[in-house]
């Protein structure tokens, strides 16, 4: 049986897509930050005869994302899919909604996959639950070359996420470029990671997938109740990506299942 890990499982989004796996005979390890909370998402499914496996996770914590991989190789010996969905959108802008937001968004994601890479398995999947909001044109033209650039490192993407949380912090982040919008910015390092992962796996023998689904604007708690989409719609192209059968695409955006600009 597959085994997926689902960052932000509790609600939202991210409980629609432990739900959707699960239906679809995936072991779903549902990660919720708060272990009260996760414990109550696991019950709800249970109600409507769906199995999960709720663990604490806080992607914003080293420690937390250390000890759920040694809990997935102890309990299960590896992982297949790792669906990096939690997120955040704080309001204002300020260095501090910029430090948070970069810190849970980006890092997290990044964090939470270099951590269980090790453990991933033969076709194994990863998923970057991202947004139209990660549109490089939201930035200037010298910074979207950057994170364009088909041999942007691992390192240099890094570098470009600590840059702009301190040119928010030293008031410069327009002169240099930066929208003032950190959800954006954090959307588009996710996407620029996506493909820095990808090239990064390739010549990996495991042939593991890594590609971000946009799932449109959904009704959740970030969504609001204005937005047209539910949240079984926005799972969609998420479950898809974690699914994808072998020799699928590789390091790319998604919305509705079909590649997207950003
Ligand atoms: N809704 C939309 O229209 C929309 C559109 C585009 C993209 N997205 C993206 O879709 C994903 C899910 O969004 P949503 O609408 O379902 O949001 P949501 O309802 O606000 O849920 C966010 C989830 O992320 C979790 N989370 C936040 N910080 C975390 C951390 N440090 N560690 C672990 N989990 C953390 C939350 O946990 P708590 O319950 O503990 O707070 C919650 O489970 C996000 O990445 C979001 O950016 C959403």
């Amino acid at each position: 049986m597959r085994i997926a890990v689902v960052s932000g499982g509790n609600r939202g989004i991210g409980l629609e897509i432990c739900r959707q796996l699960a239906r679809r005979g995936v072991h779903v390890v549902l990660g919720s930050r708060d272990e009260g909370r996760g414990n109550a998402a696991a019950a709800a499914l249970r109600e409507q005869g769906i199995s999960v496996e709720p663990r604490r996770l806080d992607v914003s914590d080293e420690r937390s994302v250390k000890e759920l991989a040694r809990a997935l190789a102890a309990d299960h010996g590896g992982v297949d899919i790792v669906v990096n969905n939690a997120g955040i959108a704080m309001q204002g802008f300020n260095a501090e909604v910029a430090r948070n937001t970069i810190e849970v968004n980006f890092f997290g994601a990044l964090r939470l996959t270099s951590e269980l890479l090790p453990l991933m398995r033969a076709e194994g999947r990863i998923v970057m639950v991202t947004s139209g909001l990660g549109d490089r044109r939201s930035v200037s033209e010298p910074l979207q070359a950057q994170f364009g650039e088909a041999a942007l490192t691992r390192e240099e993407l890094v570098q470009l996420m600590r840059k702009f949380v301190s040119d928010v912090s030293a008031g410069r982040h327009t002169e240099e470029g930066w929208p003032s919008s950190a959800y954006a910015v954090s959307k588009i390092g996710l996407n620029a990671l996506t493909g820095v992962l990808a090239r990064e796996l390739e010549g990996d023998r495991r042939k593991i997938l890594c590609n971000a689904a946009c799932p449109g604007w959904v009704r959740t708690d970030m969504g609001g109740a204005r937005a047209p989409r539910s949240v079984e719609e926005g799972a969609e192209t998420p479950v898809w990506l974690a699914l994808l059968p072998s020799g699928g695409p590789q390091g790319g955006v998604f919305r509705d299942k079909a590649p997207a600009h950003w």
